[in-house]
């Protein structure tokens, strides 16, 4: 870890990140229209390369309306073979490099039955379905205590100033509870139907991960979902990768615009 901070610092010189956003399908772009320093995770100490396609692989850093961002283009997600501690690694290095702030993107499937796809939805809970959780092993005191309270993993705060932000640019903005769940099969209608039973709003293979540790870890956490498609059995027919690239397309200048409404908004 400390060999990966200091890899990093090397490379960034005297910019401190104080505010981190994990991309995910289709938000990617973000970082290329935005990028001073770019590092590739094949070159970082402890990271992994990533494998899925529509996922870059590097942190960039860059200053966006006034603050300083890291963005993770690209991670890791647990359905690549990937062990929790690598799926969490990078918030652990973003928190050592100063980040207080997490805002984590995701592609989702839309549980609740009135989402439609290209809905954005702020993540207000979560449900770890994952079978696993990224806390199991030796607690390191140093970022956060054995047994955390997961009572506001994502921050009131952060969700009422998303709220102002898209209010002020009309973008309609959903709300609800994230389930993850491993992947990389898709659910089952009778799956989503459990989620739905369970409390769930909408289904993903991610997030869930990181959330736990850079709440954890002190850091004020806000997610956002991009719905891009119904869930299986709520939607009547199949699914596939390519169905939820071209949704988080279709989304993706919404979800930029109020990402960065955000970014200029963050105290
Ligand atoms: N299920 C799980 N993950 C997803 C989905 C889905 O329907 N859509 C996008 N990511």
């Amino acid at each position: 870890m400390q060999d990966a901070v200091s890899f990093i610092k090397d490379k960034i010189g005297n910019f401190s990140p104080e505010i981190g956003i994990i991309l995910g399908s289709g938000l990617g772009s973000l970082a290329d229209d935005y990028c001073e320093e770019a590092v590739p995770y094949s070159e970082i100490p402890g990271f992994k390369a990533s494998t899925v396609a529509g996922h870059k692989g590097r942190l960039v850093f860059s200053q966006i309306c006034g603050k300083n961002v890291v963005m993770m283009q690209g991670r890791f997600h647990y359905y690549e073979g990937h062990s929790m501690d690598t799926v969490v690694y990078p918030v652990k290095v973003m928190k050592r490099l100063g980040v207080k702030t997490l805002i984590i993107t995701n592609a989702a499937g839309g549980v609740n039955t009135d989402f439609k796809p290209a809905d954005l939805m702020l993540i207000t809970d979560h449900i770890n379905f994952m079978g696993a959780n990224p806390l199991i092993g030796q607690n390191d005191d140093s970022l956060g205590v054995r047994f955390p309270d997961m009572s506001e993993v994502y921050s009131k705060e952060l969700i009422a100033l998303a709220e102002v932000c898209a209010g002020r640019l009309g973008i309609e903005l959903k709300k609800g509870v994230y389930m993850a769940l491993t992947g990389p099969s898709y659910e089952t209608p009778a799956e989503v139907k459990m989620a739905r039973t369970l409390g769930a709003d909408a289904v993903g293979m991610s997030t869930v991960p990181e959330a736990i540790v850079g709440h954890y870890c002190s850091m004020n956490i806000l997610g956002i979902s991009c719905i891009c498609n119904q869930a299986a059995g709520v939607s009547t027919v199949g699914l596939t990768h390519s169905d939820v690239i071209i949704a988080a397309d279709l989304a993706k200048q919404k979800f930029i615009t109020l990402v960065l409404a955000i970014l200029k908004s963050i105290k």
